[in-house]
């Protein structure tokens, strides 16, 4: 087996080069109290540090697009400073990581707005309700942005990038997938726009390859990977030829030199990975419920460059050496996943520790 289809080789991926081709998917984790990083923080993702890459949870990169309570934020000096120590930790032990820019959009409240109305490529309420600290609220009617307030909104990727580089991180992921604001703006049910960003694929997906492009301008496409997961319907979006419009977001990127492009897991109607592979040119992420067997057999035929596990990175901060040895996993717990403190985030037992 050449190293190229060897889930524990290195590799290079854009400008970054990782030591195998096991990511931490990203995961909200609702702990940093003030939008800030902390220590506790930087501790959960050092004990992570033997992944290729660490792709961090989803992080506002402008005080517009927050949403979710005590997830972290990339617009301060505060939270660079926070997430200075965040790489610092994993950079000593060897990891690399980027950050995942993830701007709610709709998927917010006035709640996380202080008191403002969240936005969107259309005046439509996403179905369903939001937890906010007051309990479960109804998702508000968003304002739909002005035509000459989107660059403003796509220029925020390239200052969150900048401040990405800043604080340390060697790229930045941005959260294309699961109907947040990128998502929303793809979505045929969620953004009923005329003007040109609206409409056909191309402008539905203006928005996205608008801030994608805004944060390669900003720090190099090679430190810039995109999430994905076209006719995915988490968080009320909808698309009615997803396979068109991963074609067209994957061509648009293919010769840019992007460090990845990354497939949310799930079940898809049409060939999203095979769309992928095919329209890209750039290494390929996969994702979702992979076991050891399948991330072997992916990278061995080609079909993926690397593999990002979520749940059991979540629950195994030695994930890559219990894949290699054939280690039993640790199961992960549904119940401290999304806030609280310590518990069910860094008191996953690693090997040594558990034996
Ligand atoms: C606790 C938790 C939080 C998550 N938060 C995010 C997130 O912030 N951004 C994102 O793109 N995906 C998020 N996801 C989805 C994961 O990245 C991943 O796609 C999913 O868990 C499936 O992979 P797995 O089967 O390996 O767990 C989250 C998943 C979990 C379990």
């Amino acid at each position: 087996m050449t190293d190229a289809h060897n889930l524990f080789a290195p590799a290079r991926i854009g400008d970054v080069d990782v030591k195998n081709r096991i990511a931490m998917a990203p995961m909200t984790r609702n702990r940093s109290p003030g939008a800030v990083p902390n220590e506790l923080n930087a501790l959960y993702y050092a004990q992570r540090a033997s992944a290729g890459l660490i792709i961090t949870e989803g992080t506002t990169p402008d005080a517009g697009g927050r949403g979710y309570i005590d997830i972290p934020g990339l617009y301060d000096a505060a939270q660079v400073a926070g997430w200075r120590k965040v790489t610092g930790a994993v950079h000593a032990k060897g990891g690399r990581i980027f950050v995942q820019l993830m701007h709610t959009g709709r998927i917010s409240h006035p709640d996380f707005l202080d008191g403002g109305t969240p936005v969107a490529p259309s005046a439509i309420a996403a179905a369903g309700a939001i937890f906010t600290k007051e309990g479960q609220k109804p998702h508000p009617v968003p304002r739909a942005l002005a035509a000459e307030e989107i660059p403003g909104v796509i220029a925020t990727y390239g200052r969150a990038a900048r401040l990405a580089i800043e604080a340390g991180f060697d790229g930045v992921e941005v959260h294309g997938a699961n109907g947040y604001l990128p998502s929303q703006f793809l979505s045929t049910n969620a953004n009923l726009r005329t003007d040109e960003w609206g409409g056909s694929v191309a402008n539905r997906a203006r928005f996205l390859l608008g801030a994608v492009e805004a944060a390669a301008r900003a720090i190099g496409a090679g430190r810039v990977g995109l999430r994905v997961n076209p006719g995915a319907t988490f968080n009320d979006v909808a698309d009615t030829d997803p396979a068109a419009t991963l074609t067209h977001i994957a061509t648009a990127l293919k010769g840019q030199g992007l460090a990845y492009l990354h497939l949310v897991g799930g079940a898809y109607s049409y060939d999203a990975a095979g769309i992928a592979r095919r329209s890209f040119d750039g290494p390929l992420m996969l994702n979702g419920g992979y076991d050891r067997a399948r991330a072997e057999a992916d990278i061995a035929s080609g079909r993926a460059d690397i593999i990002s596990f979520g749940s059991a990175f979540l629950a195994n901060p030695d994930l890559p050496e219990r894949l290699r040895t054939g280690a039993q996993l640790n199961a992960p717990d549904t119940a401290t996943f999304y806030g609280g403190n310590a518990k069910g985030y860094v008191d996953y037992p690693a090997l040594a520790a558990a034996a």
